[in-house]
């Protein structure tokens, strides 16, 4: 069984104050910040001077940092034109560079008079010393471009440009994954796929694990890692959104249901160590995208 702990309040006063929680070691962080874009958040101001923003996340990866295992890693999910900064203060706080992982949307692009259009946000991969403590190899049954002579026989590795998740920041074509309220508009306008979640996690982590997630939101992160039975530490300012997680982990949905996906990476060497799956349930498979 893994354990889960929602933690209230603002992530660097959480990351000082509970250090019971962090005692053993964090394996792996995803870092989902507001992007300082004007969104509207009930407890963070999003249009703030420049330095004083990545002053502040600098702060937040210094914390953890501390509580980081050595070799232990931290996705850290930024927009492209911020891929300077991200690199920058990741290396400030010593975190070693690992891969700059694009993320290709499916179905949004914003349009740009004078440049071209944006279709990817990056992923920041690093880790506290130079070679990560778990890096699994995971095989994907990438669909064969219509101008390959040859059917592949078992899938191909992932590299870092992930074109196959689908974003659900994009109406009709996000289905049924966002949570949304009763006059169905979605109760955050930054819900994370679980599909992303569930490739970093597999990807960095074994069962057991610990996994933070200092800006938790609705708690994608949490709701993936109890499925591949890692421990989970999500911490979220918005009392609200605490709701929302805690509901989403007691009342577990269909399209949060992970093992929909476990074909698709079938052809994963150690899949069945790494997803701990003796007891899968063979739910109808989905392909990702
Ligand atoms: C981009 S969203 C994360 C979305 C998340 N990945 C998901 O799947 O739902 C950022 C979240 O950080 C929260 N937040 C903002 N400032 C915070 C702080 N100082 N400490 C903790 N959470 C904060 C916001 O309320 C928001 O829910």
């Amino acid at each position: 069984m893994s354990d889960y702990q929602i933690l209230q309040g603002d992530c660097i006063e959480k990351l000082n104050e509970s250090r019971t929680y962090f005692m053993c070691g964090i394996q792996l962080t995803f870092l989902d910040p507001p992007f300082n874009q004007g969104k509207e958040y009930r407890y963070f101001n999003d249009t703030q001077p420049k330095e004083t923003y990545w002053n502040w996340l600098k702060e937040v990866l210094s914390k953890v940092y501390e509580v980081t295992v050595d070799g232990g890693a931290i996705y850290f999910m930024q927009r492209e034109k911020n891929a300077e900064q991200v690199i920058r203060i990741l290396r400030e706080t010593g975190w070693i560079f690992q891969n700059l992982i694009i993320w290709k949307k499916k179905t949004s692009a914003v349009p740009n008079g004078f440049r071209f259009s944006k279709q990817h946000q990056i992923i920041v991969f690093s880790t506290k010393g130079r070679k990560p403590r778990v890096f699994n190899k995971l095989r994907i049954d990438l669909p064969i471009p219509a101008e390959y002579k040859y059917k592949r026989v078992n899938g191909v590795y992932l590299t870092d440009v992930w074109d196959d998740i689908r974003e659900l920041t994009s109406g009709y074509f996000a289905g049924n994954e966002p949570i949304r309220d009763i006059n169905g508009s979605r109760v955050h306008k930054q819900q994370s796929p679980v599909a992303l979640l569930m490739r970093i996690i597999l990807s960095s982590t074994l069962p057991g694990d610990t996994v933070l997630d200092p800006f938790a939101g609705t708690g994608t992160t949490l709701v993936v890692a109890h499925q591949l039975l890692r421990n989970s530490i999500g911490i979220e300012i918005d009392p609200d959104y605490v709701k929302i997680i805690e509901e989403r982990l007691k009342y577990p949905r269909p399209s949060d249901n992970i093992s929909q996906y476990y074909n698709y990476y079938r052809y994963t060497e150690n899949l069945k160590e790494v997803w701990h799956a003796e007891n899968l349930a063979i739910i109808e498979q989905r392909r990702l995208f």
